[in-house]
């Protein structure tokens, strides 16, 4: 190979001699020792795909002048008219190795793009005396060390891409010399403060992307000089202080985005001043005060997302004067007083996000009837009056979420209707009237929670043809008549809770298919009649709660044998017959609660059953046997001899079963390959909280919807090297599943527990798309898993 290089060198540095010299010969040579650097640039690149197989000699070439601009057609070197390099696109490559300083002899280079390969190393300093270059393009490798310095040099740089590397240190000062500058994008590095004055001659600067580094200390004021600028992006990063007041020079700016880091004090009304702004993202830092009313004299304003903030005082009416508003976040701050109606006018309002806030008063009576509306989630405020009638008009609902409010009156009879939606989630209001039929035709409904409400009725029978629902709950209602029994049938049904209603009834007789359902509560119901075998049928369940029915008849024993069963709730019926002999070695069993029946006869001495609390088995007075029962009379024989320890080893399979798995994090599915080359977080605070969280808790996964991985794949990925990202509801993971198709998955786990599964899945919606943007390509979608703490830490 090296005996090679040399020949060749050697055979065009002769070539190089024997021109004559003239002008064209002198361009010839340069074009000749631009091949030999081509050469010997490829010579410290690592091509496992072999992207560059041409770029070599072929055997037969001659000596002709031909011959000497033949690198002019190798894949991605493009030249000039004279036969010199002035192009290279080694981009997509998966190259690896060095960028060679010989590259400093191809000068007049001026398009340079080896954006996603694998470089793990640092650039060549001698990039500084690519003085031709226009356009540099480095982006999504793994470059490590300090940005070189010397671009700046280029006078005619127009654009630096070096966003998703591992750089460190300063930001090159130079740069703020090469005055023609564009776009400069340093997102997802390790750089740190400060950001040079010396930029502030970059009067032609459109984009500057700095989020995701090390940035600390306030925001300098002097980017408020930057005056061309449109796009800023810098969250991700531990700016304190306040937006400079200097931004509202920014005259040109269309899209600031600061979401995500620690900036604090009050709005500053001068953002007012940019006319041009259609985005603003200032989500997740800690500012206070109220939301400016001059920023509904933004015209072109179409996102304002202020979410995660401590922001207070009202939603200002002038708001409402933007007409291009598409989006609204507001959640997770302390907004009060009233949701201004003229919301309800505006005509492209697509998104509106206000949850947990303390919000009072009706909804705008007209909210959906003028915009496309597809997103509404006010939850856990202290809304009232009247669901809107007209959410869906348009069509394009998909996700009403009112939650944890004081919403009165019926549903609107324009849902059951809205074939977009996919959530409705009204429970804890004070909903009243039937549930109306329709809910069981939409083809894209997921999840429909009307628990906690005032709704009488049954429910509807054209529920049971769904067939898209997955979790329906409809507990602590007034409902009544019979459970239709199909329902559990739903292909998609995985969890079904109507508990606290009036059923009475018999108890359903004939489980045939209930192929997905793992979770099945009809505590407290009324429910009469036997449990038939036929429930073991329901191969996926983990969860039965049945208490406080009037059950009658045995335990069937085919309970025994369900795979997945882990929580069993029989309490306060009134069984009869005896404990099944196998019922405490059943595989995945972990909670069993039989007290209050008029269970008889020996416990059996097994697995779980020989550790159980007393208070489980208590109100049987039949009941004999076991440690912590009365010895039986000769009249029973104890039947099973499983040795004590078993129970540990139950446990743990029922663990590893997957679903009783305990756990708080949510999911998203990301396809392809997942470049990770970033985290917040090797610090201690992280390691030491997740090692105690991981040891002091249980955890519980619930997916949502089928996945084709298994918590247990999930759960081992659940460590600190695999973190991504930190958020304000949890740390997101990367998990690699290895079952066909290989994927890769970010996995959320929950710092805080309880009701508002939603809100956290939406913000993981958004981490993963942001930090998807900034370090990882191929975001494909998102899937539909989420998995949430029992018990886990409020915070
Ligand atoms: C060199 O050989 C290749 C095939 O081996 C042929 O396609 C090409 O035309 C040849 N070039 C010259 C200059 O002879
Ligand atoms: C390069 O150009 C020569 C003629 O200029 C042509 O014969 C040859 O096929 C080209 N090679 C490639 C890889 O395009
Ligand atoms: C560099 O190449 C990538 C991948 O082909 C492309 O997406 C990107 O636009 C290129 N960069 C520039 C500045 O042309
Ligand atoms: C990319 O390059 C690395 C290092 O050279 C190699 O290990 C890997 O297999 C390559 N991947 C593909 C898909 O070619
Ligand atoms: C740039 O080129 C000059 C002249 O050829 C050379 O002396 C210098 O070392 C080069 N700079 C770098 C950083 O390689
Ligand atoms: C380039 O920038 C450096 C550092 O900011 C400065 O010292 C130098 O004078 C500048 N050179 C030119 C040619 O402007
Ligand atoms: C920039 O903004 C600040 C504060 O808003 C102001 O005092 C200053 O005059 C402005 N500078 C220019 C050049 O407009
Ligand atoms: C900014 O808005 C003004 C009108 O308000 C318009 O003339 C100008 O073209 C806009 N600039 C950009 C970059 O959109
Ligand atoms: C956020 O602001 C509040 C009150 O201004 C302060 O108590 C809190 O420490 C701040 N939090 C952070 C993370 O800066
Ligand atoms: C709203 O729904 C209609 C009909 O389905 C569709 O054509 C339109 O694109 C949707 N609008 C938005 C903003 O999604
Ligand atoms: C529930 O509805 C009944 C009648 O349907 C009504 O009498 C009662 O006041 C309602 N309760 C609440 C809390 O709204
Ligand atoms: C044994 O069972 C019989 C009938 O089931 C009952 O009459 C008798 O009292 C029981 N004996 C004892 C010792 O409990």
């Amino acid at each position: 190979m090296h005996t090679h290089l040399i020949l060749v060198l050697f055979l065009y540095c002769c070539i190089g001699f024997s021109v004559t010299f003239s002008e064209r010969a002198q361009a010839q040579a340069a074009s000749d020792d631009e091949l030999s650097t081509l050469l010997a640039m490829k010579s410290s690149l690592v091509d496992s795909r072999n992207h560059l197989k041409d770029w070599q000699i072929p055997s037969n070439a001659t000596q002709s002048a031909a011959s000497s601009i033949i690198h002019c057609n190798w894949t991605g070197v493009f030249c000039n008219s004279r036969g010199l390099v002035e192009g290279l696109d080694l981009s997509n490559m998966n190259l690896s190795g060095r960028v060679s300083d010989g590259i400093q002899f191809l000068s007049s280079l001026s398009y340079f793009n080896i954006s996603c390969n694998s470089f793990a190393t640092s650039l060549p300093k001698s990039l500084s005396n690519l003085t031709s270059m226009k356009t540099f393009d480095v982006s999504q490798n793994f470059f490590t060390g300090s940005f070189p310095s010397g671009l700046g040099r280029a006078a005619e740089l127009r654009s630096i891409n070096a966003s998703s590397n591992d750089f460190s240190g300063l930001l090159p000062e130079d740069i703020g010399n090469a005055t023609m500058l564009e776009s400069l994008d340093f997102r997802g590095s390790y750089f740190v403060s400060p950001i040079p004055k010396s930029f502030t001659n970059l009067q032609k600067l459109k984009f500057l992307g700095l989020s995701g580094n090390n940035f600390k200390g306030e925001i300098p004021d002097y980017l408020g000089e930057l005056s061309s600028l449109e796009t800023l992006i810098m969250g991700y990063n531990e700016f304190k202080g306040e937006i400079p007041a200097e931004f509202g020079n920014l005259t040109n700016l269309q899209y600031l985005d600061l979401a995500v880091g620690t900036l604090s004090g009050q709005i500053p009304p001068e953002l007012g001043k940019l006319k041009n702004l259609t985005t603003v993202y200032l989500y997740r830092n800690n500012f206070t005060g109220k939301i400016p009313p001059q920023l509904g004299s933004i015209m072109s304003l179409a996102f304002l997302d202020l979410s995660d903030n401590q922001i207070s005082g009202e939603i200002p009416e002038e708001l409402t004067n933007l007409e291009k508003l598409q989006l609204l976040n507001l959640m997770s701050n302390k907004v009060t007083g009233l949701v201004p109606n003229k919301l309800g006018e505006l005509k492209n309002l697509q998104v509106l996000e206000l949850w947990k806030n303390s919000l009072e008063g009706p909804l705008p009576v007209n909210l959906g009837k003028n915009s496309p509306l597809q997103w509404l989630d006010v939850s856990s405020n202290s809304l009232s009056g009247e669901i809107p009638p007209g959410l869906c008009t348009t069509g394009n609902l998909t996700k009403l979420i009112l939650f944890n409010n004081s919403f009165s009156g019926p549903i609107p009879t324009g849902l059951p209707n809205c074939l977009s939606l996919v959530r409705v989630r009204v429970q804890n209001n004070l909903i009243s009237g039937t549930i109306p039929v329709g809910f069981g035709n939409l083809p894209a409904l997921q999840r429909l929670e009307l628990a906690k409400n005032n709704l009488t009725g049954q429910i509807p029978i054209d529920i049971t043809l769904s067939s898209s629902l997955s979790f329906i709950d409809v507990s602590w209602n007034h409902l009544q008549s019979s459970l239709p029994s199909e329902i559990l049938s739903i292909p998609t049904l995985q969890t079904f809770i109507a508990s606290h209603n009036s059923f009475r009834g018999n108890f359903p007789d004939e489980f045939q298919d209930c192929p997905s359902l793992s979770v099945l509560d009809l505590s407290n119901t009324e429910l009469s009649g036997k449990i038939p075998e036929s429930i073991a049928s329901c191969q996926r369940l983990v969860n039965l709660n049945l208490r406080n029915n009037q059950l009658t008849g045995g335990i069937p024993k085919s309970i025994t044998n369900m795979p997945t069963l882990s929580v069993l709730d029989l309490s306060n019926n009134s069984l009869t017959g005896e404990i099944p002999e196998n019922f405490g070695i059943s595989p995945a069993l972990e909670t069993l609660n039989l007290s209050y029946n008029k269970l008889e006869g020996p416990v059996p001495s097994n697995g779980i059953l020989m550790s159980i609390n007393p208070n489980d088995l208590v109100g049987n007075p039949g009941l004999c046997g076991s440690s912590i029962l009365p010895p039986c009379s000769q009249n029973f024989t104890v039947t099973t001899h499983q040795k004590p320890g078993k129970h540990t080893k139950h446990i743990i399979i029922g663990f590893l079963t997957g679903i009783s798995v305990i756990i708080s994090i949510a999911a998203a599915y990301l396809a392809g390959r997942f470049i990770y080359n970033r985290t917040y977080l090797y610090n201690n605070f992280i390691h030491d909280w997740f090692k105690s969280s991981n040891e002091d808790w249980p955890w519980r996964l619930v997916a949502f919807q089928r996945v084709s991985f298994t918590s247990t794949e999930i759960l081992t990925c659940i460590k600190e090297s695999n973190v991504i990202g930190m958020g304000a509801t949890g740390i997101v993971y990367k998990a690699e599943i290895h079952n066909r198709p290989h994927m890769t998955v970010a996995v959320k786990k929950l710092w805080r527990s309880g009701s508002d599964i939603e809100n956290g899945y939406s913000d993981v919606v958004r981490e993963v798309e942001l930090l998807g943007k900034l370090r990882h390509r191929n975001i494909v979608r998102l899937l539909g898993i989420w998995i949430y703490p029992e018990g886990g830490r409020e915070d």
